[in-house]
């Protein structure tokens, strides 16, 4: 009897991460490993509206053997074609639609899924770099490249009626019906045991290992793993465990957020499938449209805004009247654990990083962390190496991220408010002023690596590639932030940049035929939630 093998993990904590871990880890280690879940009834849960990214499917919910419709439906979800940044150039307080620039057109650009097509071994949005510094188009970069931007004018659906799908998407929904459906699937399909009590404290070895777990009524869970999934009180990690949390308060300043649910007439107005992040006088605010409602927050900095102060501006935006309105006031730490794994204690979800939500990578960072968990999963003799590979796939998963929203601030051209002042002061880590640096000489950033079969059934190129050069251009562009010149090497090829012309033609005649033959979302998602 090989007498290494974990046995037992135990889970602390039912909220998103919790219940995501639970099931993530009940059909990964299969049933000779026993898993529990502490979960104190009385805990509020943080869910707000949830926005997600596309490999949320394939990486976590196909895993589990769910289909997207099946899981759609339980947790009301929608549709998201991407984000659509408004007002991130031009100067004023919080405003729902895009105002005019200087130039007379809207201020809003899209940051959308999946890749660009290559063009001659280029991304195509070097083509458009091309044309755009030459003087041959004034297109804006997303409406030049990909088709989505008209379709999202006009509230389509990324599905055609018969299922079909014809772009990248992800979803939109509430956090919380996620953390009971999965529950529910948890507990029923994959025997995962549900303890609901309150956390006192831990009990270690001599090792400082913790052996295990104990609860306001007395019991004692025993485990071999234990995961905390206690959010940003972080009771194992931080508190139990004492591993610092590194504070990155200087990277990025949001510390706070006022949010609530917006009652939304769709079939009047439509639902829009995608995000919304608007440029505010101190931050942003999110605008997640679901059924019947939207969510949305807006997250700001203490330093530049009171509270009462954010709560006017955003409730002025929406129309709503603070003293009426039910609002959640939140306060967030951002940054992460020094290290996400320690001795036989892992951090997920909110108790091992977090960041303010602009680029929706919340519950990403979930199941990205379960997945490098079990590919690193560890036998009773805890090997350094795997503890080791594992912190250092979440610090750099968790500081290229970091990276990237800090540059949507520090690039916003925006100035008009101490706020958008102080982000353009802020320094950018040394690996991402090499990004920069790349940018603007014209070469690709982060070029995608192949996405073949391996053992880990494709999962790898989904997390490699996760910031790629798209990205990049979406968002630099987006903000007006140009290369410096054509690559070099383009410029010597003008025989390739005309042939590019039928890849951006191609874009054009795709659109229109999306325009004509789409399901508007609030069609599409009426049906699969059955029904008026
Ligand atoms: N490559 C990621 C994806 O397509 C990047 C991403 C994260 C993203 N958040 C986003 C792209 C929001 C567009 C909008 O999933």
């Amino acid at each position: 009897m090989d007498d290494t093998r974990i046995r037992k993990v135990v889970i602390l904590g039912g909220g998103t991460a919790g219940w995501m871990a639970a099931c993530y880890l009940g059909k990964a280690l299969g049933p000779t490993v026993s898993v529990t879940v502490l979960e104190a009834p009385a805990v509020p849960r943080i869910g707000v509206g949830e926005a997600t990214v596309p490999n949320l499917h394939k990486v976590f919910f196909d895993f589990l053997g769910l289909s997207e419709d099946e899981w759609m439906r339980e947790c009301n979800a929608s549709f998201k074609l991407g984000i659509r940044f408004l007002n991130w150039r031009t100067p004023g307080a919080g405003e729902a639609l895009a105002r005019r620039g200087s130039d007379g057109r809207p201020d809003r650009f899209d940051h959308l899924f999946g890749l660009l097509p290559d063009h001659e071994n280029l991304p195509l949005s070097h083509y458009w770099a091309y044309r755009k510094l030459t003087g041959a188009t004034d297109e804006p970069f997303d409406r030049a490249c990909y088709p989505q931007p008209a379709v999202m004018d006009a509230n389509l659906s990324p599905r055609f009626l018969d299922g079909t799908k014809w772009a990248n998407y992800a979803w939109h929904f509430d956090a919380n019906l996620v953390a009971e459906f999965l529950c529910r699937f948890a507990t029923g399909k994959l025997e995962v045991a549900h303890v609901q009590d309150l956390y006192t404290h831990a009990e270690f070895d001599h090792r400082g290992f913790v052996t295990a777990i104990n609860t306001e009524t007395g019991r004692r869970l025993e485990g071999d793993l234990f995961v905390d999934c206690s959010g940003f009180r972080s009771l194992l990690m931080n508190q139990a465990m004492r591993e610092p949390f590194l504070d990155m308060s200087d990277y990025l300043l949001n510390d706070s957020a006022v949010a609530t649910a917006v009652k939304n007439d769709d079939a009047a107005d439509g639902v829009e499938p995608y995000t919304s992040a608007i440029a505010m006088s101190s931050g942003w605010t999110w605008k997640i449209p679901m059924l019947g409602r939207f969510g949305t927050g807006y997250v700001y900095s203490s330093r530049f805004q009171s509270q009462d102060e954010a709560t006017v501006e955003f409730c002025r935006m929406w129309g709503l009247d603070p003293e009426d309105q039910p609002l959640n006031q939140i306060r967030f730490r951002v940054g992460r654990n020094r290290r996400a794994w320690v001795r036989n204690c892992v951090g997920i979800g909110l108790s091992s990083c977090f960041l303010e939500p602009l680029e929706s990578t919340g519950i990403y960072f979930t199941y990205a962390a379960l997945y490098q968990l079990v590919k690193h999963f560890p036998d009773k003799r805890f090997e350094p190496i795997l503890i080791d590979r594992f912190n250092h796939e979440i610090e750099k998963m968790f500081d290229d991220t970091r990276d990237f929203i800090q540059a949507h601030f520090g690039f916003a051209p925006r100035d008009d408010t101490p706020f958008w002042r102080t982000c353009k002061e802020l320094e950018f880590a040394d690996d991402f002023k090499e990004k920069v640096a790349m940018y603007k000489a014209g070469l690709p950033v982060e070029t995608p690596v192949a996405d073949e079969n391996n053992y880990y059934g494709n999962f790898e190129a989904e997390f490699r590639n996760f910031w790629n050069n798209s990205n990049y251009y979406c968002v630099f562009a987006g903000l007006g932030v140009l290369p410096d010149h054509p690559l070099p090497a383009l410029s010597l090829r003008p025989d390739a940049a005309d042939t590019a012309e039928a890849v951006f033609t191609d874009v054009k005649r795709r659109q229109a035929e999306l325009s004509e033959s789409l399901p508007s979302t609030y069609e599409y998602l009426r049906r699969l939630h059955g029904g008026e």
